[in-house]
């Protein structure tokens, strides 16, 4: 049977306040059906409760981050992953403030559920555009892509939104929760994206039994319920997952993007290399197509110029640094899977087919509950 099929359970359907605001048309899963929003049996309610602090602190019936993803990660996606259950988070990336606004405004449209910001911490406007989520009631704003500055989560706190921060190491984590932190996230590297070194598999092990101040959330690599279960017994407030929602129905990235997921397999997903130490490259995991082997190439290229003298260090630098610019959206949107960036964690091997985002949850909640079954019968 397909696995998707066989997946609804009460965790997953949406309540009656939802539809009372109906979504957009294509938020709307064909699957969806009227159902008590209490769970089913032991199992569900064992996964209910384990995932009580993470949903409380969301606001939303699972404890599942969509994480955002630069370009994939706007209106449509964000809405129906919070239509179903899960709490989407929208995609900022190099968004300016007004068309930030833009997007909070459209995505609450589609829906009358909580969902987050997340913001690049490097972004010139940073401070700008946490006073675009405070202005827009927006609960979540998740701050990636470095340590964000002391005032700017304090200017999200300030104006009532919690903040979420992604936390590379125990030290940080605890330094982060001193400097305001209402949550965390700990992203291993099998992630797809911007990755750090060392993968989830340890990170859990090395912060979820030390940290209890705030929820933490965990990424990276999951692509099965059973993992979800895992994370959460761990002491997980509850999971992110990225690449896993590439491929939902309502996902607007170019269906030959989707296509190159279907097809990945985990080895597919690789981080950046980095051809020499004085050149660093910031590693992203991501499918390899003709624009890594290219990407190659030319960091030997640059190199030998900047060795003849042609280019100073941090022209060539700076040159290795531009070869991905505006990657991530050629790919995602005009569908160019051969030069663009096909960023993907190593649980693309797990994506199987386009299904509603509705189905992938009910899908990953099915399989979390059945090991809660199978435990329970010594299984
Ligand atoms: C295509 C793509 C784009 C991403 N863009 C961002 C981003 O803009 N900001 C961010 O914080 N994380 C970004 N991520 C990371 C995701 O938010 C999430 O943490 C990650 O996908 C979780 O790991 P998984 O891919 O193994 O599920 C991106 C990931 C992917 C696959």
């Amino acid at each position: 049977m397909n696995d998707l099929d066989h997946a609804a359970g009460p965790l997953l359907v949406p309540t009656p306040e939802a539809a009372d605001h109906p979504a957009h048309p294509a938020v709307h899963p064909a699957s969806a059906r009227p159902a008590p929003d209490a769970p089913r049996d032991g199992a569900e309610a064992t996964l209910a409760r384990l995932m009580a602090r993470g949903a409380d602190f969301l606001g939303s019936r699972l404890a599942v981050l969509g994480g955002a993803m630069s370009w994939v990660s706007e209106r449509n996606l964000v809405a129906a992953l919070s239509e179903a259950g899960a709490f989407g988070v929208i995609a900022c990336g190099a968004m300016e403030p007004d068309r930030l606004r833009q997007e909070i405004v459209a995505t609450r449209a589609l829906t009358a559920r909580p969902f987050g910001v997340n913001l690049i911490t490097m972004h010139p406007r940073l401070d700008a555009l946490v006073d675009v989520c405070v202005e827009q009631g927006v609960g979540h704003v998740v701050f990636a892509g470095g340590i964000p500055p002391g005032p700017a989560i304090r200017r999200a706190k300030d104006g009532g939104a919690r903040v979420v921060c992604f936390a590379p190491a125990l030290a940080l984590a605890k330094k982060l929760v001193r400097s305001g932190a209402d949550a965390l996230v700990i992203e291993g590297s099998e992630a797809g994206g911007h990755i750090g070194p060392v993968s989830l598999n340890v990170l859990a092990q090395e912060i979820l039994p030390h940290l209890r101040e705030v929820p933490v959330f965990v990424a990276g690599g999951i692509g099965r319920g059973e993992a979800i279960l895992s994370y959460l017994e761990m002491g997980a407030a509850g999971v992110q997952l990225g690449t896993r929602f590439v491929c939902a129905a309502e996902s607007i990235a170019h269906p030959r993007f989707k296509q190159a997921f279907i097809r990945g397999a985990a080895r597919d997903a690789l981080p950046t290399v980095q051809l020499d130490e004085s050149f660093p490259v910031i590693p992203v995991r991501a499918l390899q197509n003709n624009g890594t082997r290219r990407f190659l190439e030319h960091q030997a290229a640059v190199i030998r110029r900047f060795r003849d003298g042609e280019l100073s260090k941090e022209a060539a630098q700076l040159d290795i640094e531009h070869f991905w610019a505006g990657a991530l959206r050629r790919a995602v949107i005009d569908g160019d899977v051969e030069e663009g960036s096909l960023m993907a964690g190593q649980s693309v091997g797990m994506v199987r087919a386009e299904a509603p985002a509705a189905a992938i949850l009910a899908e990953l909640m099915a399989q979390a509950a059945d090991a809660v079954r199978a435990r329970a019968a010594g299984g």
